[in-house]
């Protein structure tokens, strides 16, 4: 299949180039060992492709979008660190191994996360200089505001608030758009930055991965009652544990299955929308829709 070797390709330039980023670097400390332990762990690596493929339909080239492409999993990765951490979601799997306290103990654990945060915008401030200083910014720009308070970090913030509360679903899904559509919307929008794209494609390619992250975190909570571990990487049952209110403990499994394909092809229609070559793009959002992990 022609786009899973696209993906492949992609995911194999992502790999490398995070590997890149920290080649020869050394602490005392194991700070280094912790970040690369999650960092380097095997994710999806989502967010970099969407970065590298909304750079390439909107004309630009992969190889310039690759720094801020693993900038934003390195932001990705953190919030994963500090996620599982015992004063958040307590968590002790991730990416199929134990998680990043469990090995290093939670003072490296939240160091690691913050020094990846950290090296995100190093990356892009020292390699993004095949770009113009002024796309560049704005690149920058994007990620931190996705990231931040008015982003993932905000979108967390009402995760943790919502514990063990009675929530309505337009509250939920403004938590979810912010704590996982924030950073899933940048990833796409920056890729367009790259490749110089105008107002009316970036507009586009925000709003198909809005509505993309959306459909993830939706299927995100039904996996967390219906998937298989193993598989996952990560624990079933933790958002019950937590009395999380989810679209599943609001909707139930049924509900949210047509509400993750609705939003999935809306994705697309936005896409189509706009731009000629959405191939790989849609043909992405169609194999999330069936992910087990
Ligand atoms: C997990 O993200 C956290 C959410 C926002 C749902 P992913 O499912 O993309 O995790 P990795 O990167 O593949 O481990
Ligand atoms: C977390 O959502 C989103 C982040 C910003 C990390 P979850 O807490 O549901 O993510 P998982 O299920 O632990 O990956
Ligand atoms: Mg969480
Ligand atoms: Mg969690
Ligand atoms: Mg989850």
């Amino acid at each position: 299949m022609m786009y899973e070797e696209v993906l492949r390709a992609d995911r194999a330039l992502v790999e490398d180039y995070l590997r890149h980023c920290f080649a020869g670097r050394e602490s005392r400390a194991d700070l280094y060992d912790a970040m690369l332990y999650s960092l380097l762990a095997g994710g999806k690596r989502l967010r970099p492709v969407l970065t590298l493929e909304t750079c390439r339909m909107c004309g630009g080239d992969v190889n310039t979008a690759l720094p801020f492409a693993c900038a934003v999993e390195m932001v990705h990765t953190y919030s994963l660190i500090h996620d599982d951490l015992p004063c958040m979601d307590d968590d002790d799997l991730r990416r199929g191994r134990p998680t990043n306290h469990k090995v290093y103990g939670e003072a490296t654990a939240v160091l690691a996360g913050d020094a990846l945060l950290t090296a995100a915008f190093e990356t892009i401030a020292e390699h993004g200089t095949a770009l113009s200083a002024k796309r560049a910014l704005e690149a920058a720009a994007c990620l931190g505001r996705a990231a931040g308070a008015r982003g993932m970090v905000g979108g967390q913030a009402l995760d943790m608030a919502g514990e063990g509360h009675s929530l309505a679903l337009s509250e939920v899904e403004e938590l979810q758009r912010l704590k996982t559509g924030a950073l899933i919307s940048a990833a796409a929008e920056i890729g367009c930055i790259v490749a110089g794209g105008g107002e009316q494609e970036r507009k586009a390619v925000r709003q198909y991965a809005q509505l993309l992250g959306l459909a993830f975190q939706i299927r995100d909570d039904m996996l967390d009652v219906n998937g298989d571990e193993a598989k996952l990487g990560k624990p079933v049952g933790s958002d019950a544990a937590n009395e999380k209110v989810t679209f599943v403990s609001l909707k139930g499994i049924e509900e949210s299955e047509k509400l993750v394909c609705e939003k999935t092809e809306a994705a697309k229609e936005t896409l189509r929308n706009t731009f000629e070559d959405t191939g790989f793009l849609c043909w992405l959002a169609d194999k999330l829709v069936k992910r087990e992990k």
